[in-house]
């Protein structure tokens, strides 16, 4: 299993506005760069904070990339994910459009009938967990279907979380060209926040790409 955490971030560190509102914070080669690592990975991960706040398809859309998927011999698209403990994604989201498989994690708690909606829209529903998503179980529940390389987009909740199991192999951060600032503005990892043990991370590459900048870091 390999978790890749690839986000974009405003030089201050923001994911988002205060809104919460999608922000074009990279320019078109890292746009294309993201699809590459997209096409890459088996399934593509978020929150459903992101799913509510970006409604994102988390399709990859290139067809010479969905074409190479299908020359190695994977499915044409990879698997979506939404971490969703009280099955809050709406059925009409992008995530649901069956434009590729999708798994919602949920917990035992998670309301039937909102499950029920979910998985009538065309979902996997699997429940991990009893009041929210147990992460590491999540992925042993990929790992059985064949989702072995994850990639996760976001957003800081879900990201804070995955440091704080020590789930997260490999980090991309694209720090663009603008500040958001705001104390409220989601930022790359946000949760509960560290006070000790702080995850050391391990700097393998900077590379300019557009007006920003990509890290790469083991973790
Ligand atoms: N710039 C970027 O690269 C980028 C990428 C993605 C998102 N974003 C932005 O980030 C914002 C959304 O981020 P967010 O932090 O609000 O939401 P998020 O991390 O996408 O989702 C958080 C939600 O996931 C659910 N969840 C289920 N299991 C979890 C677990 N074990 N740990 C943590 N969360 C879990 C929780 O809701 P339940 O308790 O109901 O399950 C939680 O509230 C939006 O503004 C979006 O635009 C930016």
């Amino acid at each position: 299993m390999v978790v890749h955490v690839n986000a974009a971030t405003s030089v201050d560190g923001k994911l988002a506005s205060r809104r919460r509102e999608q922000l074009a914070i990279s320019g078109p080669d890292d746009f294309a760069r993201v699809e590459r690592v997209r096409a890459a990975n088996d399934a593509v991960m978020v929150g459903v904070g992101t799913v509510l706040a970006d409604d994102p398809s988390l399709t990859v859309d290139d067809a010479g990339l969905v074409g190479e998927r299908e020359e190695r011999g994977a499915p044409p698209q990879p698997t979506r994910v939404v971490a969703d403990s009280n099955a809050r994604t709406p059925p009409d989201a992008r995530v649901l459009d069956g434009a590729a498989p999708t798994i919602v994690l949920v917990a035992s708690d998670a309301p039937a009938e909102r499950v029920a909606a979910i998985e009538a829209a065309g979902a996997t529903v699997v429940s991990v967990g009893d009041e929210r998503v147990a992460l590491p179980a999540a992925f042993g529940e990929l790992a059985e279907r064949g989702l072995v390389d994850v990639m996760v987009e976001g957003g800081g909740e879900l990201i804070f979380s995955l440091f704080d199991a020590g789930l997260v192999d490999e980090l991309s951060v694209y720090v663009g060209n603008t500040v958001v600032g705001g104390r409220d503005a989601p930022t790359l990892a946000d949760g509960e926040g560290f006070v000790e043990n702080y995850p050391d991370l391990d700097l393998t590459d900077v590379e300019r790409i557009d007006d920003g900048v990509l890290l790469r870091y083991d973790c």
